[in-house]
């Protein structure tokens, strides 16, 4: 077994860095012969925080507790090993990772064999694991976005050398194929396409915390994306801060347009993908999914601020100009076409009228669903160190505003779904009521329906009764 470092923490200018040399592509996932079945009859609880790129991290480190032996549970209580995988994009998120972390306690003072393993963007944080290790000595492993593939070894010096390892990379990171995957849908699939982030948006920890922009090759993504097909997916979701810039860091002859395009020939029944950044949206994008039927007609376009001069202090590099017009260019190329966004407000500095020029454009775009945000300082990014003037209630009155503005669209957006018949693939009943079904539309909207014998994973074609702010009521035909 490899000797590792035992103290490895985060270092947010080794994060910053970016060269162009290539990065590293590591193809085998070698379990150590000393670290095979540590996991045998024990089992294991993920709890994951954050966006979909976490969501996928999970299924990798649940499919490598698997090939350790390890049964997962559904259940914190009685397991062998908890992992909690974190996220670092606001400070609410970070907040609700440390109380989940001080109710597991009990669990460690009723078993003082259980391995609570804390892992994600938290941990690529500098303070953060210094403040975990002091008050937290329940947790017995700190790990990082770039550390995933040692997981055996780090659980190893665990389990059996009763150490407590910290194991971060501040780097650019490598591209890591092969590595155990557990699904954890099983019609519908998250598909990395590239990792990290170049855009260094002044508000944004993404980049520091999970290293350079690195593509992973066409073939390999379409294999997958076959392989996906082949075991019955019926929808798969390619994955990337910002998929539209795809291939541009591997080779300048591939991009987006032509992978989604290769994706939607494979013929999977539904294609999604997130986030597109405005910046490098390009034409031939928004062909390729007007032309294929099995491509969605959804984008999640953030707009962030629909200020100039606050878009330039986030490093954006569009205008509020520059977005309308490929809005426009969406909404009339791209039929029956939903979008989102995401939006914060109180940047530092953000006057009223600047406030406003946001509310305009919401106005105008009438978004179909919004993710809305108080700005929040993230320790190490530019944004942060700018001086603020804007009080948080000030900030708390603007968000609700906003809100108000989406809210009253979304709704009428939905009233206009009443009478239509629409496609939905079911996810499950609703949770509320085990006689209604819910599953989502094409264009992203959730649906809740009655019918009859109806599996999850199956298309149905469901008519509309109601439409409500966030969701369609209706019923299966
Ligand atoms: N404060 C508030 N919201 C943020 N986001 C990213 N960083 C921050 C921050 N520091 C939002 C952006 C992004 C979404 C995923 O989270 O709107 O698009
Ligand atoms: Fe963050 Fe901007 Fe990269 Fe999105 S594009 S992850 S907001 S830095």
């Amino acid at each position: 077994m490899k000797i590792r470092p035992e103290w490895m923490l985060p270092d947010l200018e080794a994060a910053r860095k970016r060269t162009k040399l290539p990065s590293p592509r590591i193809d085998s996932f070698i379990i150590p012969e000393e670290a095979k079945w540590i996991g045998r009859n024990k089992k294991y609880y993920i709890s994951t925080y954050g966006c979909q790129a976490n969501e996928r991290d999970s299924e990798t480190l649940a499919g490598i507790l698997d090939a350790l032996g390890f049964e997962r549970s559904m259940e914190p209580d009685h397991v062998d090993v908890i992992l909690i995988n974190t996220c670092a994009i606001r400070q609410n998120a970070t907040d609700k990772v440390l109380g989940e972390i001080g109710n597991f306690k009990r669990f460690y003072y009723e078993n003082k064999n259980l391995v609570i393993g804390v892992c994600g963007c938290m941990s690529q944080e500098e303070g953060f694991v210094e403040n975990l290790l002091s008050k937290y000595p329940q947790v017995r492993l700190i790990f990082g976005t770039h550390n995933i593939q040692n997981l055996p070894e780090m659980l190893y010096s665990v389990i059996h050398e009763g150490k407590r390892v910290v194991e971060i990379y501040s780097k650019e990171g490598e591209v890591y194929e092969n590595l155990p995957v557990h699904r954890f849908g099983k019609f519908k699939a998250w598909v990395n396409i590239m990792y990290g982030c170049d855009k260094f948006c002044t508000y944004c920890i993404v980049p520091y915390t999970r290293g350079k922009q690195r593509s992973r090759t066409m073939e390999q993504i379409l294999d997958e994306v076959r392989e996906l097909k082949e075991q019955g997916y019926k929808e798969i979701t390619l994955l990337g801060q910002n998929v539209n810039a795809y291939g541009k860091d591997i080779d300048p002859n591939i991009n987006f347009a032509t992978l989604l395009e290769e994706c939607a020939k494979i013929g999977i029944p539904r294609i999604r993908f997130t986030t597109s950044h405005p910046w490098d949206f390009s034409d031939d994008m928004i062909d390729v999914i007007a032309k294929y039927d099995n491509v969605m007609p959804f984008v999640h376009l953030p707009l962030q601020s629909g200020d100039s001069e606050i878009l330039r202090m986030m490093g954006r590099r569009y205008t509020r100009e520059s977005y309308m017009e490929l809005f426009y260019k969406i909404k009339e190329r791209i039929p029956n076409v939903s979008v989102s966004t995401d939006i914060i407000v109180g940047f530092p500095n953000e006057t009223d009228d600047q406030f406003e020029n946001t509310i305009k454009v919401m106005e105008e775009c009438k978004f179909d669903n919004a993710f809305t945000f108080i700005f929040s300082a993230r320790p190490g990014t530019p944004a942060a160190r700018m001086k603020d003037s804007i009080d948080m209630e000030t900030k708390s009155k603007r968000l609700a505003r906003l809100n108000k503005v989406w809210n009253a669209y979304a709704l009428e957006k939905n009233k206009a779904y009443e009478g239509r018949i629409v496609e939905v693939l079911v996810d499950g009943t609703s949770k509320k009521d085990d006689h209604v079904y819910s599953g989502y539309t094409d264009t992203n909207k959730l649906v809740n329906f009655t019918g009859e014998n109806i599996e999850p994973g199956q298309f149905v074609k469901v008519r509309i009764k109601t439409g409500k702010t966030f969701s369609l009521d209706g019923e299966a035909i």
